[in-house]
């Protein structure tokens, strides 16, 4: 339309004044509003800019794959996918305390942004061209939520906002700071991203980390990865994307609970169903997901992943909770 036209147009020209003939990192989360940000200074910039998509272990199934085919397919964008498992698995070990997390996946992240401009620089012909700019998808309620902006008490660290480090190395792009998930999504829209990619649900930036209640190991993140996949897909055959802004699954990795399943006894972990409606995040319901679809999904997720043997839902509005759980 009319208005998202303008503000492609002026945000395009907003990066290029900024950015001017340097270069910029992109940090793709995998989510709507980095892959709408790098859409946006592909188009200002070009070439001048480098994707950088981070596998740290804490994403959705089939997330990798979704960046490196549908993404630099719409965009043209240069992508490098940095594999670093390892290194969060590592970083994480121990930690349990939600904001102690948040911090260190910001951290993490950081790091590998700088460890990759600085081989972007090796590598380039023109040496001494270094990456000055790196380019994140921040909204208005990140800026809100973490304390940025009227003096709001910080929620949460939202860690494309909070929890930079005071040196960072890098100037911040942030091109839809002002503007609402609706906002992005119809800007993204206009950029030409794929129509899943733009109104696939909302997924944090900490990922799969915050939403293990207790320490992130990898056989934890193996099994949140499955039962989330499982509510997706019967989320979407039930048609109800549309209505539900997302939906964690929450796995409560420090609850055990008795079970029987085959035919013996189970001590397993629950998993939490956060089915919610919402506007912009702000605030929101918990979705009425019909008794149907939740039994579809319970039964699957108790038959198909392994150490789950109790599904709960999460029956609470924002406020109080908050939609993720840390
Ligand atoms: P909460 O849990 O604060 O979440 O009600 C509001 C919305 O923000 C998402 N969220 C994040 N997104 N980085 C992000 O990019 C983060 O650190 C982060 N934490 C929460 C959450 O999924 C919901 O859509």
């Amino acid at each position: 339309t009319w208005t998202m036209v303008n503000i492609v147009d002026e945000q395009v020209e907003r990066i290029r004044t900024q950015i001017g003939e340097k270069r910029a990192i992109c940090a793709l989360s995998g989510g709507v509003d980095s892959a709408v940000a790098g859409a946006l200074v592909q188009r200002a910039i070009g070439s001048q800019l480098t994707c950088v998509f981070v596998d740290h272990g804490l994403l959705r199934k089939g997330e990798v794959e979704q960046v490196e085919k549908d993404f630099v397919a719409a965009t043209g964008a240069q992508l490098r996918v940095v594999e670093a498992q390892d290194q969060f698995l590592a970083a994480l070990e121990g930690v349990s305390e939600p904001e102690e997390k948040r911090r260190i996946i910001g951290r993490e992240f950081i790091r590998i942004f700088e460890r990759t401009a600085r081989e972007l620089v090796a590598e380039s012909d023109a040496a001494g061209q270094d990456v000055e700019f790196l380019v994140q998808g921040t909204l208005y309620p990140d800026v809100v939520e973490s304390g940025g902006g009227n003096g709001t008490a910080n929620i949460k660290s939202h860690h494309n906002v909070g929890g930079l480090p005071e040196d960072l190395a890098f100037d911040l792009v942030e091109p839809l700071r002002e503007l609402f998930k609706d906002e992005v999504r119809r800007v993204g829209e206009e950029l030409g991203l794929p129509h899943d990619m733009v109104w696939r649900h909302p997924f944090p930036g900490p990922g799969l980390g915050i939403r293990i209640i207790g320490e992130v190991t990898r056989e934890r993140l193996d099994t949140l990865r499955e039962a989330d996949a499982i509510a997706r897909e019967e989320l979407s055959r039930a048609d109800l994307d549309g209505e539900i802004w997302q939906c964690p699954v929450v796995l409560l990795a420090g609850v055990q609970s008795v079970g029987v399943q085959g035919d013996g006894r189970t001590y397993g972990h629950p998993v939490v169903l956060r089915p919610v409606s919402s506007e912009d995040a702000m605030t929101a319901d918990w979705s009425r997901v019909p008794y149907d679809t939740l039994a579809t999904i319970s039964n699957r997720i108790t038959n198909e992943v392994g150490g789950i043997n109790r599904v709960a839902l999460d029956v609470t509005s924002k406020p109080p909770a908050t939609i993720e759980w840390e």
